[in-house]
């Protein structure tokens, strides 16, 4: 399959793996990597710059297929120097990023420099209008389906794709419930360039998390998530599991008083963790897009990329085909 996308970044198929807390290490980008699709390291899953760049080592060690790092710009609990994960970044020699939450222009100049693509994920067309203004290579547009953070306007990926598409020269990935070969297809009849996939990798072998978590999203609907902090402009979709409804019921007592104190024993990212690495659903908050609901395997990610890419030829030479005859 060729796109502007795996033409810009000299990968096989235009499926990417986006940035994702805890789940995003070597082993999965490299499995992503390694089966044509773009895998992507999340930066801040590593307590320090310097353990990134013994991550983004491991990875070379598992693939020789390019792979990129997310670099995810938003206030933390913890404090963060995203300047110093931006230079590991440059000094590990990985040639693609994935900026997301804030502005990246702050580490613009020096990533250019350096000779790293930037692939700015957003979730506005006005936001994807300032990354290109700005020089990104590529944005990620996600959808209000998408786990993680939606943004506040709420549209979902069927307008938000083609609005995209009518503004932005540079290469499109669509992002948010995205999950098998109808939604690639589906994406680039919208006008985009490729899919980026969150939660559908996170139900893969290779995935490091515990399979308790895996085949929760297996049995799950698309009905199974939930929107918190939109009353703190902060709003992300969620898992919904008891932590997140006992949170949907702080949110609806405190209403217009809500602060973030009042959420954070229940957000907190080290309780996400837990989930991943005890399997204990409902330890802490863990995000999940609502392609839940189209998930029902726990493939490789090679069995995964090539499924995609084999539905996609056949929705596009027989059914779409017929349909024209
Ligand atoms: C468990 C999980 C953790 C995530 N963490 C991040 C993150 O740290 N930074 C980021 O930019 N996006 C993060 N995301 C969002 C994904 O990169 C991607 O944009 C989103 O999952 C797309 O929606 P989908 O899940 O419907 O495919 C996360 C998603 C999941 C499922």
């Amino acid at each position: 399959m060729r796109t502007r996308f795996t033409e810009m970044f000299g990968i096989r198929y235009p499926i990417v793996q986006g940035g994702m807390q805890w789940v995003g290490r070597a082993e999965l980008a490299a499995a992503v990597s390694n089966a044509g699709a773009l895998g992507i390291i999340t930066a801040l899953t590593q307590p320090t710059p310097e353990d990134l760049l013994r991550e983004i080592a491991r990875c070379r060690d598992m693939t020789d297929q390019p792979f990129a790092v997310n670099l995810t710009i938003l206030p933390t609990l913890r404090a963060v120097s995203h300047a110093h994960y931006a230079q590991a970044i440059i000094d590990s020699g990985v040639k693609i990023v994935e900026t997301a939450g804030r502005n990246p222009e702050p580490y613009m100049a020096s990533f250019k420099a350096a000779g790293v693509k930037i692939i700015h994920k957003c979730t506005s067309v006005r936001h994807s209008l300032k990354a290109q203004a700005i020089g990104c290579d590529a944005v990620s547009v996600d959808g209000f389906e998408c786990a993680g953070h939606p943004g506040e306007d709420d549209i979902p990926g069927l307008v938000l794709l083609p609005r995209a598409a009518e503004q932005l020269k540079i290469p499109i990935i669509a992002s948010g419930g995205f999950g098998d070969g109808r939604g690639l297809v589906a994406a680039l009849a919208l006008g985009a360039d490729g899919i980026n996939m969150g939660t559908r990798f996170m139900a893969t072998v290779e995935a490091p998390i515990h399979q308790n978590i895996k085949d929760s999203i297996v049995a799950a609907s698309e009905r199974d998530t939930a929107l918190l902090m939109r009353r703190l402009r902060n709003t992300a979709r969620f898992f919904r599991n008891r932590v997140a409804q006992e949170a949907e019921a702080v949110e609806r007592m405190k209403g217009a008083d809500l602060t973030i104190q009042d959420l954070a024993p229940f957000v907190s990212g080290q309780r996400g963790r837990l989930v991943y690495e005890q399997g204990d659903v409902d330890a802490g908050v863990w995000s999940a897009g609502m392609v839940v609901g189209l998930i029902h395997d726990v493939p490789t990610c090679a069995e995964l990329v090539s499924r995609i890419v084999r539905e996609a030829r056949e929705i596009i030479s027989e059914r779409l085909m017929k349909t024209m005859a």
